[in-house]
Formats: C-alpha cells, structure tokens, sequence
C-alpha cells in the first residue's frame, strides 16, 4: 500500500470518513498541499502528528469538505424551483418534507426556508439540513453572513428577513426555526425518509461514479412518489431512470414508481 492509501485507512479508522470513495486525484493534490503547508515530509509523520492534534486533524477535515457556498447559488435554477416546482408541490400538500444535504454554512436551507415563506406560514415548515461538518453547521446555525453570499438574494426578502449589523448581515429567528442542523454523511450514515424534496447541490463532484451511483439510490429511496431531487449546476444525472429518475427540468429528477 502506497503512504496515502495508508494514510486514508487510518483516517477512516479514526473519524469515519472514507476518503476513498471520494475522486483521488483532486482530493490527494488538496491534501498534500497542505501536508507540505504544515512541513511534513509524508503522509505517515502527518498522521502522527494528526493523531495527537486536535487542531491539526481540524484543519485536515476543513480542507476536504470545501465549504464554499451562497444564497440563491445559481439563481436561474432557483427560480424553477420558487416559480414552477414549489408551487406544483404546494397543491398537494402544504406541510412538506424537505432534506438539503451537505448544506455547509446554511445558506441552502435558509434559501428554501424563504422562498416556502412567500407562500406558506413559516411555522409549516420544518426542513432537515445536513452536512458531515459539524463545525460547518455550527457556522450555518449562527446565521450571520457576509454580503457577498447575499448577492442573489432579492432586495424584499433581505429586507424582511436580515439584519444588517456592521459588518455583516444576520438572518431572522422566524427563518431559524424553519431548519434543522444535524450531521450526516452521506457516504457512511443511514438515510432519512419520506421526503417531497432533496436538494444537494455542489458536493457530489467531488465523489467516485460508484458513490454518485450508490448516493442516488439511497436518495431515490428516501423520496416520496413524485418527490424531487436538486442537484447542482454540473451535476447531470446520467441514466436517471436507473434510480427511478425521470427529468422534470434542468438538473431537477422526479421519482417516479
Ligand atoms: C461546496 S459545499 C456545497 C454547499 C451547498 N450545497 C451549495 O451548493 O452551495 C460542499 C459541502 O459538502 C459537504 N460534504 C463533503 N463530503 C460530505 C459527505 N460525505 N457527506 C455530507 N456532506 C459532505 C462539505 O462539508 C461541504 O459543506
């Protein structure tokens, strides 16, 4: 076994995250890049020191999350959602259940939590927003964001739903208790079930072909009839019938049975 196969089976000892099933080449070049950052010499003496610290092991799991995220992040796509699929949804039942995975810093589920808001009580909704970062998601149930990650937001709902507190802007209690942050891995953890709508956007890029296939699966299984999955701008569904897909839109899948 090479150093970084090794390496990789003692992380997953360690913190049950399997870094195999995630594209080797990008995420060994991450990973050794900041290996040679903190000036060890392989990824053995890495895990040592690792092991011991806290801190260091941090840093490594912030590295192969990439955490990067916005409201509205591709706003075109977003506005299906808000305009034809919502809406669609709405008319058979209001109290919908709706899961965003690998939600990194909240600004996903807190997007949905609005957009519902124009058009049920917010206090019908409960969303499920996860992410295998805990530190992420503490990040994400602060609620307080730069201006940059508002840009897309529209200038009605930055106006009803954040407070603008030099220098940042941080999002209303109401939108808050719409969601649940909870840390879930989608490569290791069971599956949550019953849901109208999936979105999980920008993470399955980073996964092997056999995990991207595994993961569809397991969200095939975890929607409702007729529920709909989101997935990110590059993340084009091939074959989506073989999870029970059918395409109701671009990068929108339906279940169907
Ligand atoms: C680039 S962000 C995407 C955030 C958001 N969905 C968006 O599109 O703006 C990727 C997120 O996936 C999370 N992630 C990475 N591997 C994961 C896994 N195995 N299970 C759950 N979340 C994971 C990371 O922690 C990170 O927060």
């Amino acid at each position: 076994m090479s150093d970084y196969q090794v390496f990789t089976q003692q992380i997953k000892e360690k913190t049950g995250i399997d870094l195999n099933l995630y594209k080797e080449v990008q995420m060994k070049r991450r990973l050794t890049s900041l290996r040679d950052k903190k000036g060890f010499k392989d990824f053995k003496s890495y895990f040592v020191a690792l092991d011991q610290e806290p801190d260091l092991l941090s840093e490594l799991l912030d590295k192969m999350t990439i955490n990067v995220s916005e409201f509205y992040r591709n706003s075109v796509r977003w506005q299906v959602l808000e305009k034809k699929l919502l809406p669609n949804l709405l008319k058979k039942k209001k109290n919908l259940k709706i899961w965003s995975a690998a939600c990194s810093t909240g600004d996903e589920p807190y997007t949905i939590a609005m957009m519902l808001g124009q058009y049920v009580d917010l206090n019908q909704i409960t969303i499920l927003a996860t992410d295998i970062d805990e530190n992420i998601l503490q990040r994400a149930q602060q609620g307080i964001y730069t201006e940059r990650a508002l840009k897309e937001v529209p200038s009605e709902l930055k106006d009803k739903y954040f407070t603008y507190e030099n220098p940042h802007y941080v999002i209303d209690e109401k939108i808050k208790k719409a969601i649940t942050f909870k840390k879930h891995n989608l490569l290791s953890d069971p599956y949550p079930s019953n849901f109208d709508l999936i979105v999980c956007r920008n993470v399955l890029i980073y996964f092997t072909e056999e995990a991207k296939a595994s993961v569809y699966h397991k969200f095939s299984q975890s929607l409702n009839s007729e529920g709909i999955l989101f997935v990110g701008s590059t993340e084009q569904i091939f074959s989506p019938e073989k999870y029970q897909f059918s395409v109701i839109d671009t990068f929108f899948y339906q279940k169907i049975d």
